[in-house]
Parts: C-alpha cells; structure tokens; sequence
C-alpha cells in the first residue's frame, strides 16, 4: 500500500512543517487550507524556512525549487481524491474535526487513509465520523515537524494492520522513528508532558519563581532542552489548554486540570510564538519574559 500523494489539511503550524518534510522526502503534496482567507501565509512560512537553509549552505538552490514544485497549495476539499493519505492538522476541536472528516470521507478515494495529528483528542471518536473503519489511524508529529524526530502512530481498534504498516512505512520515509501507541487522551508524551507544563504555570502563579527562574532551572538542573513555560509558548497555549481539558476530561487527575492563568492567556489571545507573545515577547530579539506576567 504504497503513499506516493498526500494531503494535509490546515496550514497552521504543523500542517505547514508535516508538508514541507513530506515534500523534501519525495511526496506529491497538495496542502489543503480549511478556513477562509488566503492560503499565502503557510506557503510563506515554507518558502522563508528553505530561503534560510539555503542561504546558509544547508539546502541546494535546486533542490528547493524541486521540493516547492511537489507542494499545492488550495482551499479545496475535493483536492483529496487522487491522495493516498490525508493528515488533518487543524484547530483542537473534536466537534469541528468530526465534521471535516465526515466531508473528507465523501470526497476522498476509497484508497485514501484518513489521518488526525490531534494531539489529545480520541482517534476512535474522529473515525466513528466517517465510513473507513480500516483505513483510519493517527499519526501525531511534534513541533517543529521539520525537526522532531518521534511520531506516535495510533491505530484504533478496527485499523487495518496493512494501513498501520503502511504509515509505519511512511513515516520512516520521512526520517522520523514511528512509536504505536493505544488511542488514548493524550498519547504518551503529552499525557506526560502536560501535567508538567501546568505544574510549572502553577509555580509562576504562586511566586515560587519568575518566569526566567522556572526554565532555567529546568533547563540546566534537568538537562531539559528548553523550560516548561518556553516550551508551551512553542506549542501554543490554546494548545496547551485544549491539551489540558481533554486530559482532564478523561482522566481527573488535579494536576490536569487548565490553571486560571492559562485560562486567562488564551481568552486575552496570548498564545506564545505564534502571536508573538506569551509567557515571553518575541517581538524582541532575543524574547524576554512577558512584563505584565513577571509582576504577578
Ligand atoms: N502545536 C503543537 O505543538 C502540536 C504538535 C502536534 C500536534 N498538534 C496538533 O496539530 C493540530 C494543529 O495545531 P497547530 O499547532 O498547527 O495549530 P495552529 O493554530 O498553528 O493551526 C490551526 C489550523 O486550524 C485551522 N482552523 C482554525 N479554526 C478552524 C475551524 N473552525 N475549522 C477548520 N480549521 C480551522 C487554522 O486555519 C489553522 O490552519 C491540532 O490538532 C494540534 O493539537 C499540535
């Protein structure tokens, strides 16, 4: 069961980094944007990432142009027909991805295997809103998916085990080391890693330390590559919360539970790098800690 075509729907952060590797590994790409507006933002973010590679003598000149030539980019769903694979990679939301795969389905051929990057969210819930019992599975990457070398496969309890040998296959194409992990919330490195990150907001919250104090501590006294609170600006702190109250939801353990401060971010639409500020300003250079939260 060969993945010469694929699609990717969303050109957020990780629609835009899965296509682009997936494209630098030889597959046809068409990158399906699912929202209204122009599609010019993600080809953007590619095209500037490559620029760079190859300003510093990372990438070829021709090669660039030949890994562009193998990506689309549309806001039309039917793009899906001729694609063997489509990963959504869109909005936290099980309701909205429900109703976009139940579309996909209809469009998408019957060899296509259907895919969801969700980061927490049940694959088994995603799949009962489409027809392909067998060809249904998760395949979640991590950011940034150019970099990031695991990507936790999740097949549900009906997937075939030709399409997990499949996607195993691709994503090894891709350079990446394939985990198989059970459908549920939160796979295994969020589940681990979301407690950790809350935890870490709740130390800011009660002036255990700044900003700046928590990840360095971590970063130096564990050997962390980045601290916590850094790390869910990385992510996104919509993310993060979304992470947060699916765990939660599922397994009600306390230290899940969304703090007020995250609460509080995300509805301010402070979400991290992506808006350019969260529990750092990244309009600076380089970020420094968010003034209105080194004050708490
Ligand atoms: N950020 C991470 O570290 C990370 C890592 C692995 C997986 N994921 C998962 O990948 C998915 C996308 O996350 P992201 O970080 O790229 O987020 P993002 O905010 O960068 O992108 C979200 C995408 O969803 C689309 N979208 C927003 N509202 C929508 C709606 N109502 N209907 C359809 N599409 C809508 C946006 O246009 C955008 O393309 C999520 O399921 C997330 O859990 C995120």
């Amino acid at each position: 069961m060969g993945i010469a075509k694929i699609a990717i729907l969303g050109g957020g952060q990780m629609g835009a980094g899965v296509a682009q590797i997936a494209a630098g590994a030889g597959i046809d790409v068409v990158m399906i944007k699912a929202t209204p507006g122009p599609i010019d933002k993600a080809r953007a973010g590619i095209e500037s990432d490559l620029a760079r590679q190859v300003e510093r003598g990372k990438l070829e000149q021709g090669a660039m142009d030949a890994l562009l030539a193998r990506l689309v980019f549309t806001d039309q769903l039917d793009a899906v027909a001729d694609c063997d694979l489509l990963l959504e990679s869109i909005v936290e939301n099980l309701e909205i991805k429900r109703a976009k795969f139940a579309e996909v389905d209809r469009l998408a051929g019957p060899q296509c295997i259907l895919a969801s990057n969700t980061s927490t969210l049940s694959i088994t819930a995603m799949q009962s809103a489409t027809n392909r019992p067998k060809r249904f599975i998760g395949v979640h990457f991590f950011n940034p998916a150019t970099v990031m070398k695991l990507v936790e496969v999740v097949p549900t309890a009906t997937t075939s085990r030709a399409v997990t040998a499949s996607v195993i296959g691709f994503v090894e194409r891709l350079g990446k080391t394939p985990v198989l992990v059970k459908d549920e919330t939160g796979f295994i490195v969020n589940r681990l890693l979301t407690p950790y990150m809350l935890d870490a907001i709740r130390c800011l919250e009660s002036g255990l330390a700044d900003i700046r104090g928590i990840d360095t501590a971590m970063h130096l006294g564990a050997n962390h590559p980045m601290g916590p609170l850094s790390l869910a600006d990385y992510i996104g702190l919509d993310v993060v919360l979304a992470m947060s109250e699916n765990l939660y939801a599922t397994f009600k353990h306390d230290c899940m539970e969304p703090t007020d401060l995250l609460r509080h971010l995300v509805a301010e639409g402070v979400l991290g790098r992506k808006t350019k500020l969260g529990f750092y300003d990244y309009s600076q250079r380089p970020p420094a800690p968010n003034k209105a939260l080194q004050k708490r």
